[in-house]
């Protein structure tokens, strides 16, 4: 870890700060889904570390599933909206109260393409619980339900999150040195 930890410039968001807020949302899920049916569609990879502390902090029966998303054509610390399904749900949607669980909303175009996907498949109800928001950077809008933290306009990696599929293992969520990505990508296909 401390070999990662090197290549970031501040931490924004500690480990005890993350479980805290976890706790809270998992309670507020518990109290707002109680009684009913609930289905957590992890969007991956980002919001796999998020949906693991997450599920123990609901205390409510509730079914998990994962879809894989990759953003083409866009940046590595930039997603281009145009989005492709790489790996889809296993199981019907219809009729079942699905909560999206997102690592970051940045523009809004990779959620607003999952949304749209996903409510065409007539879900009971379709909600967002997003662990990170950066709202300075929204271009589509997009109605969060539940969100852990705002961030600002920084490009933060760790506890899921990645930059060219490394770092997702810190267990804080940090901002990356500027001089860590200042090489421009190519054009590139990539796991959100
Ligand atoms: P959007 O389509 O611009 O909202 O971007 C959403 C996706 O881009 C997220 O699911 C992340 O995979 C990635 N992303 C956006 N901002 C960051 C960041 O600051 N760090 C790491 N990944 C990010
Ligand atoms: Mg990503």
């Amino acid at each position: 870890m401390a070999d990662l930890e090197k290549d970031i410039a501040k931490i924004l968001i500690t480990r005890d700060q993350l479980r805290a807020r976890i706790a809270e949302l998992g309670n507020a899920l518990s109290r707002d889904y109680a009684g009913q049916d609930l289905l957590l569609v992890c969007i991956l990879k980002g919001g796999v570390l998020f949906l693991s502390d997450l599920i123990r902090a609901i205390h409510i029966p509730h079914a998990i599933e994962f879809m894989a998303i990759s953003s083409y054509g866009g940046t590595r610390i930039e997603s281009s909206g145009v989005v492709r399904i790489m790996m889809d749900l296993n199981s019907n949607i219809a009729g079942r109260n699905v909560l999206i669980v997102e690592d970051i909303v940045d523009t809004g175009r990779t959620l607003a393409y999952i949304i749209e996907n996903l409510r065409t498949r007539n879900p009971a109800s379709l909600k967002i619980c997003a662990l990170l928001d950066k709202p300075s950077r929204r271009e589509v809008k997009v109605n969060l339900d539940y969100i852990g933290f705002a961030v600002p306009n920084e490009f933060v990696v760790g506890y899921g999150l990645d930059y060219n599929e490394i770092y997702r293992n810190l267990d804080f969520i940090g901002v990356l040195k500027p001089e860590m990505y200042a090489k421009p990508a190519e054009d590139s296909e990539s796991a959100t």
